[in-house]
């Protein structure tokens, strides 16, 4: 094991014996306050690049069945991404809601960086809906990752991940699918509450 800097997450090697859960109430406060940012509002600062490959490494601790690895990233700057947004500016004002969907890219390019999560799921193994399930794991590990950098987070889809032509821009694949956009950046305004689910009506106790 290496990494003992308290900024900087412990690594290991293969057969290392990862070390067992201490209590963390450092960690359950900061599942409590994660909350995600309106991506339009993300700014600087974001992670630098040291910050940035450990949160991706961090993501990338996600359980896999069958160690498929069924996802890539695709870490996007502000240039890549303005440029991507000005075509999909055009290919917007042919949809149907040409406002709302020019509109929604403001979410797209405002946080310093984003990483993109692409699901590379395929028959094999083991089904594809756990491999899907697993890339969704990693956008989770990695809001995570990057909150206990400091930062905030928004996970985004919006219509430029479901159309093909639009998510090649970015580097989708035939056969891939977009998991999310993860955005990374700081928010300028104090993030509220949302309304959470009751888990009363959604959980169920058994012996
Ligand atoms: C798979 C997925 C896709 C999402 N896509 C969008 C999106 O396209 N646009 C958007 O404004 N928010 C999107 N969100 C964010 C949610 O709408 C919402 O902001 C978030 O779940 C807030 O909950 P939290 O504060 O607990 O993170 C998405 C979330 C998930 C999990």
């Amino acid at each position: 094991m290496t990494g003992n800097d308290l900024n900087i997450a412990p690594t290991f090697i293969l057969g290392d014996a990862v070390p067992d859960p201490e209590p963390s109430p450092e960690l359950q406060r900061r599942l409590a306050i994660r909350r995600s940012a309106p991506a339009q509002a993300l700014a600087t600062p974001g992670p630098d690049r040291d910050q940035l490959t450990d949160i991706l490494r961090l993501g990338a601790r996600s359980p896999d069945h069958g160690k498929m690895t069924p996802w890539r990233f695709v870490v996007l700057g502000p240039q890549s991404r303005a440029d991507i947004a000005e075509k999909l500016a055009a290919y917007a004002t042919a949809s149907d809601m040409p406002a709302k969907a020019v509109a929604v890219l403001a979410k797209l390019t405002a946080a310093p960086v984003s990483i993109l999560v692409v699901s590379t799921a395929r028959e094999g193994a083991k089904p594809v809906w756990e491999q899907e399930l697993s890339a969704g794991a990693v956008c989770m590990n990695l809001e995570h990752a990057a909150s206990a950098h400091g930062f905030a987070t928004s996970w985004i889809t919006d219509w430029y991940s479901y159309d093909a032509e639009a998510a090649a821009l970015f580097g989708v694949r035939t056969g891939e699918k977009v998991a999310g956009f993860i955005h990374i950046g700081t928010s300028p305004d104090p993030l509220l509450e949302r309304e959470r689910p009751d888990l009363t009506a959604l959980t169920e106790w058994r012996d």
